[in-house]
């Protein structure tokens, strides 16, 4: 996985819980990359895991709690780096864009990112379904993430997940009401 979202991770933790509790998770899981994240640099996947579940036996949070979490909190990080991404109007119209143009300059501005699989049926003005493929299984940071363009577009909205990866269907469906 790609460094910034490794230095995501470590400002999201500093953040939430003080540099002492991140100081603490780095020295208790002894990573390969001591901890130091660049940008462009890609990093083993099992370090991102190793940090969150040290982070989550130190902070009492659950799992899924802080991969949601980190996905609000990064997707408004991500705003802030890359605005360009955020001039679409509406938030349908900014999650139709995570696949073919989000994750379409990702890959350019980060060679060998590893972005996920994202198709859309899309057959009413106020819902959306989104299908994530990742041989990662983080659809509870991808969760994170739309909430959090939900905050950014100040529009609410309500998910659910037909199907998930976490309990042995072959994909995560994520269905999205937009209530305003
Ligand atoms: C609601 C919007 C978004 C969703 C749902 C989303 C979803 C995800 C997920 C779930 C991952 C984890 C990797 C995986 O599952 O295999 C990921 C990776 C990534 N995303 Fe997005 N993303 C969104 C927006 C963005 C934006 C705005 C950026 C801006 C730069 C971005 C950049 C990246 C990068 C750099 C990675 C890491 C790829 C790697 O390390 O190989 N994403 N995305």
């Amino acid at each position: 996985m790609k460094g910034i979202i490794f230095s995501v991770l470590s400002k999201f933790i500093e953040e939430k819980k003080g540099l002492e509790v991140l100081d603490e998770v780095l020295e208790k899981t002894n990573l390969e990359s001591g901890g130091v994240y660049t940008s462009l640099k890609t990093y083993p996947d099992a370090e991102f895991i190793t940090i969150l579940k040290t982070f989550s036996e130190i902070s009492n949070l659950k799992h899924d709690e802080i991969l949601f979490e980190l996905g609000k909190y990064m997707l408004i990080e991500m705003s802030k780096t890359y605005p360009t991404f955020f001039e679409v109007k509406s938030l349908k119209e900014f999650l139709l864009s995570i696949h073919d143009v989000i994750h379409v300059e990702v890959r350019k501005l980060f060679p060998d990112a590893l972005t996920p699989q994202f198709s859309f049926e899309n057959n009413n003005s106020n819902e959306l379904t989104m299908i994530y493929k990742s041989t990662r299984q983080l659809c509870r940071l991808a969760e994170g993430l739309i909430h959090g363009a939900s905050e950014y577009y100040k529009t609410p909205i309500e998910v659910s997940q037909s199907q998930c990866y976490l309990r042995g269907d072959p994909n995560c469906r994520i269905e999205i009401k937009f209530l305003s």
